[in-house]
């Protein structure tokens, strides 16, 4: 039976995209002994007992005639953190290898760290599938860590995360009621915002900060000195007006001093109560952090980042600036 589909190749990528993987490089040497390393997300796992996977390579890629002589190649599984090092692999013909600390494992592949999982594997099978090659292996070692993994789908890479179970509450059962529902971004994100600071709240309270004060103190740990309207710009968006009288105020406290500019720099006893606030922050971060998991984190750093672009009205930069002294 002849059936020839002409599909537009586009779109079916695009249709196969629809599938969400996880992205790996798989390394090996080639017959000069040089390093060989390609980003694949067609890794599959095959058989459990016994341990069999597979990935396949476009029958085109420069790495071909390496992977297809050699019997021994490693998957490694990319932690979310490695999207650079997957798009160093997915280009052709670069020096892959120049920076890559390696390590020994139990073939002579190139064994690369900081991944979520690593599988070393024996050349089983090679069959022919069209475009590609598909080589299937038996894992010989692996191992992994708890670094959440990099995903991608839709022709992007992604971050995962588990579909949050819906906590049941009085308020949630008959939200169509009430205009104010639980869901309201706004909502989520003030709650989370005080829910946050309350663990800083008595440090402040204690140094007789108040949020105005801890902002600008904060502002010039990263950047200083600052004059007044730049400083005033910059904390502009909490709604809090940081005028001269503020910062007189802080002066007069000797934890900010005025320099010649005329501009505002922190003291030594301003630096000390901002590294101390910080300090406290970060232990609530990671207090929070260790209850959400490692993965989840990721996820509301990346969510957050992308909401704080979507409404930046247009605030000067801030850690970029800071980067670049
Ligand atoms: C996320 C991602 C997944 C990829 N998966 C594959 C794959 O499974 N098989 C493949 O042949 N190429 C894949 N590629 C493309 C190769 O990484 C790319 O063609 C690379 O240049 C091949 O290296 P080489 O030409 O040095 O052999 C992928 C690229 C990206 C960014």
């Amino acid at each position: 039976m002849e059936h020839q589909q002409h599909f537009d190749p586009r779109d079916f990528r695009q249709a196969l995209g629809m599938f969400a993987t996880g992205v790996t490089i798989v390394t090996t040497r080639g017959a000069d002994g040089a390093p060989v390393g390609v980003t694949a997300n067609s890794f599959n796992s095959v058989s459990i007992d016994p341990p069999l996977v597979l990935w396949s390579l476009a029958k085109n890629a420069r790495s071909l005639d390496a992977f297809s002589g050699s019997d021994h190649w490693n998957v490694h599984i990319l932690a979310h953190e490695q999207e650079a090092l997957s798009n160093l692999f997915a280009r052709a013909g670069e020096d892959k290898f120049g920076q890559q600390q390696l390590e020994q494992g139990v073939s002579d592949a190139p064994l690369l760290p900081g991944c979520s999982a690593r599988f070393q594997c024996k050349t089983m099978f090679q069959y022919d599938g069209g475009d590609h090659t598909i080589f299937v292996g038996q894992v010989l070692s692996y191992d992994r860590t708890q670094r959440p993994p990099l995903l991608y789908a839709m022709g992007q890479y992604a971050l995962a995360s588990r579909k949050a179970q819906a906590v049941a509450t009085e308020a949630q059962a008959d939200t169509s009621a009430s205009l104010y529902s639980e869901n309201l971004l706004g909502y989520l994100l003030g709650r989370a915002h005080y829910q946050f600071l309350a663990g800083i709240r008595p440090l402040l309270n204690e140094r007789s900060l108040t949020d105005a004060d801890f902002f600008v103190l904060s502002l010039l740990s990263v950047q200083e000195p600052l004059p007044a309207a730049e400083i005033a710009r910059h904390i502009a968006y909490t709604g809090i007006d940081v005028g001269s009288v503020l910062l007189q105020q802080l002066c007069d406290r000797a934890l900010l001093r005025k320099t010649d500019a005329p501009a505002y720099a922190l003291t030594d006893a301003g630096r000390d109560a901002i590294l101390h606030v910080v300090a406290a922050a970060k232990a609530e971060e990671a207090d929070v952090l260790e209850r959400m998991g490692e993965s989840e984190a990721a996820l509301l750093r990346n969510l957050l980042k992308q909401f704080v672009r979507a409404t930046d009205p247009g605030l000067p930069t801030l850690w970029t600036a800071a980067a670049a002294q």
